[in-house]
C-alpha cells in the first residue's frame, strides 16, 4: 500500500512527514523515486508529467494538491479514475486577502502613486470610485468572493456557465448575459476554472463589453485570458489596468510584454497556494475513503473539468 507524491519543482519533505503521521501504516512516496509502482494506491498530483502514471496498475484514486485541475486533466494518458481536488477555507482565506488588498490597492490609486513616484511628480487625488464589482465565475471561490465583498459593502454581480442564485447578488449566466453582467462594473474579478469553454474567453470582443476604465483582475488561470487582446484594450484606455496573478506560461517569459506594462501589476501565482497542513487532513480522509470504496470528498466532474 502505498501514496505517490507526483508534485514536481517542490519540496515535498514536510506533506510527506505530516501525511506519514496521518497514514502511519501506508508508504509515503515522492515521485519518481517509487520502489515498486505495482503497490502505488492513490496518485497526488499537481503538473504532473504526462504518463508519469501510466506504470502504476493498482491506482484507485487521484487527488489534485490544489483547487484547480485543469493541469492534471490536460495529460492525454490520465488513468480514467475518480479525481478529488482541495477545497481548503484556509486556501478561501488567502484568495479573498489577497483580492481585498488588489480592490483597496486601486481604490487608493497606489497604482499611479507609484507611477508618478518614479517621475518624482507630486500629484495628490482623491480615492477611485470602486463600487460595483463583477465575479466571473461563482464556483466554491467564486461565491465565497462574491459574499465577502457584498458584506464591504460593494454591488456585487456574479457570472458563470450555469445561472446561480446568491442572496444579495444579482447574478448572470451564458454568453448572451455576460455583457450585462460585467457592463457596469468597476473591477472584473475572474476565477473561472479553465476549460475548453473558457479558453481565451476574455478575447477583444468580450474586453470591450466591460466598460471604459475598468479593472481586470485574473486569479483564475492565465489562459482564460487572450494576452493580446489584454494589452490592446490597455493601450487603447478601454481598460484602465488588470493585475494579473496567473499566466499562461509560469513563470511568465523574460521577454513577454506584461513584465514592462505600466498598467499590469503582477504576482507570482500565490494568490491562493495549498496550505499543506489542512491539505494533508483531505488527502488522508480521500485515501481512507478510496480504501473503504466510499466516494471521494472534493469530487471533480472530468467532464466538465471542474
Ligand atoms: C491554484 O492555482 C490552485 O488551483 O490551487
Amino acid at each position: 500500500m502505498s501514496i505517490a507524491l507526483v508534485i514536481p519543482d517542490r519540496k515535498l519533505d514536510q506533506l510527506q512527514q505530516k501525511l506519514q503521521q496521518q497514514l502511519p501504516d501506508v508508504l509515503i512516496e515522492i515521485w519518481p523515486d517509487i520502489a515498486d509502482p505495482a503497490v502505488v494506491e492513490m496518485a497526488v498530483v499537481w503538473r504532473q508529467p504526462a504518463g508519469c502514471l501510466v506504470n502504476m496498475p493498482n491506482l484507485k484514486a487521484l487527488q489534485s494538491f490544489g483547487a484547480g485541475v485543469d493541469n492534471i486533466l490536460a495529460d492525454a494518458t490520465l488513468p480514467d479514475l475518480p479525481l478529488a481536488r482541495i477545497v481548503d477555507p484556509m486556501l478561501t482565506q488567502s484568495m479573498l486577502q489577497y483580492l481585498q488588498g488588489v480592490v483597496q490597492h486601486y481604490q487608493l490609486r497606489l497604482d499611479e502613486f507609484s507611477a508618478q513616484q518614479r517621475k518624482q511628480h507630486w500629484k495628490p487625488r482623491s480615492p477611485r470610485k470602486i463600487q460595483r464589482l463583477c465575479i466571473l465565475g461563482l464556483g466554491e471561490l467564486g461565491q465565497a468572493a462574491a459574499c465577502h465583498f457584498l458584506q464591504l459593502g460593494f454591488v456585487v454581480d456574479g457570472w458563470s456557465a450555469s445561472l446561480k442564485t446568491l442572496p444579495g447578488i444579482q447574478c448572470f449566466a451564458g454568453d448572451e448575459q455576460f455583457f450585462a453582467a460585467v457592463s457596469q462594473a468597476d473591477v472584473v474579478i475572474c476565477l473561472l476554472p479553465l476549460t475548453p469553454q473558457t479558453e481565451n474567453l476574455l478575447n477583444q470582443q468580450r474586453l470591450s463589453q466591460l466598460k471604459s476604465g475598468a479593472i481586470l483582475v485574473n486569479v483564475a488561470r492565465g489562459a482564460i485570458v487572450d494576452d493580446l487582446a489584454l494589452l490592446q484594450s490597455l493601450d487603447s484606455g478601454q481598460l484602465a489596468a488588470a493585475c494579473l496573478d496567473v499566466f499562461r506560461v509560469e513563470p511568465l517569459p523574460s521577454e513577454h510584454p506584461f513584465w514592462q506594462h505600466p498598467a499590469i501589476l503582477m504576482t507570482p501565482h500565490i494568490s491562493a497556494v495549498t496550505n499543506a497542513d489542512t491539505a494533508v487532513a483531505q488527502i488522508a480522509e480521500n485515501y481512507r475513503r478510496s480504501q473503504a470504496g466510499l466516494p471521494l470528498l472534493n469530487l471533480v466532474c472530468q467532464q466538465r473539468g471542474y
